[in-house]
């Protein structure tokens, strides 16, 4: 969690400028690549959600797996001869695909795509939308792991949250996952309306109670544009209280082996997430499905790309077959190269290795010495040279630390 603080006297964020070179990244080696896909339809859109998810009684199966086919074979040039090292299946709920659907997917990434053998595959499962059997057919199919929205193992609190799934739902859907495949994470969130602290540690000691390796936990926030934004449920947590809970469930985590390593993630030694990892050191994502965000490293050029966010649209257009899926697809300007990075690297607990900023943006590290020294001398940032890493001060007030390396160019 991030709490505010006024870095410099006029109230704003000291931001010294860089001095950026005009031209395009250069790049020694490429960073690792992940793929990520969407899967945009849910049983049900919870009140608090604001992802690329749209209510569907029954998802159109086949015109989606057809469309992505279409966005992947466009996408080829863009990732010719690299090794695919994780893929993440997000949603909405890719649990509503069918088994024989689920394959035809991973099939078509794998003939056309150079996946490694021991690629990290998660798919997201909701437990209101998951069955033994499938998980299985799933695992068999190549899912290494599930990624399950518990939520919370509160019953009164599944239903404020508009969950289809109740905590007895949520415990099978674990165990069953956990028989399936060897790998499983618990989303959980927390700052519910009306939780007690003693409420939100209840639900991560039974989330621990199923020897879990891998938590990621949510503070519950009011995201535009959702039903929970327009009317605000009762009895929300003050900040006081959020923060309580933060520290509370970050030790009781760590008292059972498991380790905040990132802003909402825990686990145990071995077991974080590879293919979110490779978010966080700034590696690359080919995005594919609709509203999907890629990022995409060449030797003189980063890309950013996005497709077209509603379902119909990117699947009308992918099967034109002429890029206009592709709703953004910019070069990143080389001044915004620091932010982005430090956006995400300063997001690990252990930070990254200081020369990770020049392999993965191509600018040396002196184009940020005066950022990097102002963070430094205000306590935010580690002062071993050899990595990029924020202090115990600089974590509580992440979001001023990383606006620290915004600049313009
Ligand atoms: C894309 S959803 C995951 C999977 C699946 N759709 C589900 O909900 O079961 C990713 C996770 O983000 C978290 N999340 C979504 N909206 C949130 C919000 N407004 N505040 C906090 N966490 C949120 C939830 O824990 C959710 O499981
Ligand atoms: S099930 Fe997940 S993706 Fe779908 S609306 Fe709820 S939180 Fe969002």
């Amino acid at each position: 969690m991030s709490r505010t603080i006024i870095l410099h006297p006029e109230g704003t964020v000291a931001r010294p400028r860089a001095v950026m070179p005009a031209g395009p990244a250069t790049l020694t080696s490429l960073p690792p690549l992940s793929v990520y896909v969407h899967v945009p339809w849910c049983v049900r859109k919870c009140p608090y959600c604001d992802f690329n998810s749209h209510a569907a009684d029954e998802i159109p199966e086949r015109a989606y797996l057809d469309a992505l086919r279409a966005d992947l074979e466009q996408s080829l040039p863009l990732v010719w001869g690299r090794q695919v090292v994780s893929v993440f299946l997000g949603g909405g709920t890719p649990s509503l695909l069918s088994a024989a659907g689920l394959d035809e997917l991973l099939a078509m990434l794998r003939a056309c795509l150079n996946l490694l053998p021991d690629a990290e595959i998660t798919m997201e499962a909701n437990p209101g939308a998951a069955e033994a059997s499938r998980l299985r057919d799933y695992a068999a199919s190549g899912v290494t792991r599930f990624s399950l929205g518990i939520q919370s193992f509160d019953d009164a609190q599944l239903k404020r949250l508009g969950r289809i799934h109740d905590s007895g739902q949520a415990r099978a859907a674990i165990e069953m996952a956990q028989r399936a495949a060897e790998r499983v994470n618990l989303d959980l969130m927390f700052a519910l309306p009306h939780q007690s602290l003693e409420a939100c540690l209840a639900d991560v000691r039974q989330a621990l109670s199923f020897g879990t390796e891998h938590l990621s936990m949510y503070h519950l926030t009011l995201e535009p544009n959702t039903v929970f934004a327009k009317y605000p449920p009762d009895g929300l947590p003050d900040d006081d209280l959020g923060a309580a809970m933060q520290d509370a469930v970050e030790a009781e985590l760590a008292a059972a082996g498991l380790r905040r390593y990132e802003v909402s993630a825990y686990a145990r030694a071995g077991a974080r997430s590879r293919h979110n990892v490779n978010y966080w050191e700034f590696g690359d994502y080919l995005g594919l499905g609709p509203g999907a965000h890629g990022k995409l490293s060449f030797h003189d050029r980063i890309v950013r790309q996005a497709r077209a966010r509603q379902p119909e649209s990117w699947m009308e257009r992918a099967g034109r077959h002429d890029g206009s899926h592709i709703a953004e697809d910019r070069v990143v300007r080389a001044g915004e190269l620091p932010f982005e990075f430090m956006l995400n690297a300063l997001r690990l607990k252990d930070g990254v290795a200081a020369s990770l900023f020049a392999e993965r943006t191509g600018l040396s590290l002196a184009a940020i010495a005066h950022q990097l020294e102002a963070a430094s001398s205000r306590g935010l940032l580690d002062a071993d040279p050899t990595r990029l890493r924020a202090t115990a001060l600089g974590w509580s007030f992440l979001n001023d630390l990383q606006e620290m390396f915004l600049s313009t160019d």
